[in-house]
């Protein structure tokens, strides 16, 4: 069975909720390709705006992070519910932005995962290695690390639902898009590593994004490899480019 691509914006620390809105409002129309899963990520401010513009569209929308508990003292945190009661349906976790700057570990994005599953959020996972690994050579065992303990205690069920995006450290927002045959590479890894975990059948229905510095030009060569269905998208996902990179196959 073909995998439906899945492309998302990933807006990071950007737009206030009327810019969001705006921008919905630009962007719905250039993103209509119903061949594809279209999500915008967005700042948690920005949820219920942006919900609200995009209905009637074909865009779904998505939270840039979650935390691992139902309720309580947790200060500053947004939890599931909260998510899916303003309508959203992805969350990204382990961002690598997150890793480095908010002392995200793969235990804590687990434990996110789980949770997403749990209320029927679908977790877009990141991994992905920086300059100096892929340079040492240990990129694909940095990587399955990464994805083997996010995984942990995800059943198989819930992981043919799951999006893993691979995001090499060094090209995330440098302009520097991986090669095809990189990505490529890197992305037929992961669905390995999820056979040796799960089986076959998880890995063939497991979606494997790529993302750093995609674009208009390279999404379509990007999204053409077999174990590359579609991307994660920062920079470009904030402006028109987005529509086609979402209609990368017209
Ligand atoms: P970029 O960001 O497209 O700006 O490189 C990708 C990401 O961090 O998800």
């Amino acid at each position: 069975m073909a995998r439906k691509k899945i492309i998302a914006g990933n807006w990071k620390m950007n737009m206030t909720p009327s810019e969001a809105v705006e921008l919905v409002n630009t962007l719905k129309p250039l993103v209509a390709n119903e061949e594809v899963d279209v999500v915008f990520c967005v700042p948690a401010i920005d949820i219920i705006p942006v919900v609200e513009a995009a209905k009637g569209s074909n865009i779904q929308v998505g939270a840039e992070n979650m935390y691992f508990e139902e309720k309580g003292a947790f200060t500053g945190e947004i939890s599931p519910n909260m998510l899916t009661d303003a309508g959203v349906k992805y969350v990204v976790l382990g961002h690598s932005e997150r890793r480095e700057y908010f002392a995200e570990t793969s235990e804590t994005v687990n434990k996110k995962m789980l949770k997403a599953f749990e209320h029927g959020i679908t977790p877009i996972m990141c991994c992905g290695e920086t300059l100096e690994q892929r340079e040492q050579g240990v990129t694909m065992d940095f990587i399955r690390q990464q994805v083997k303990v996010g995984f942990l205690n995800v059943t198989a069920d819930q992981a043919k639902t799951a999006v893993i995006a691979y995001e090499p450290i060094w090209a995330i927002g440098t302009g520097k898009t991986a090669t095809t045959e990189q990505a490529e590479e890197v992305c037929k890894g992961i669905r390995e590593c999820i056979v040796e975990i799960y089986d076959e059948a998880t890995a063939d229905a497991i979606r494997i994004q790529y993302g750093g510095s995609v674009n208009a030009k390279t999404a379509p060569e990007l999204f053409a490899q077999p174990d590359i269905d579609g991307g994660l998208v920062g920079g470009a996902s904030l402006k028109p480019d987005f529509g086609a990179i979402v209609n990368y196959n017209k």
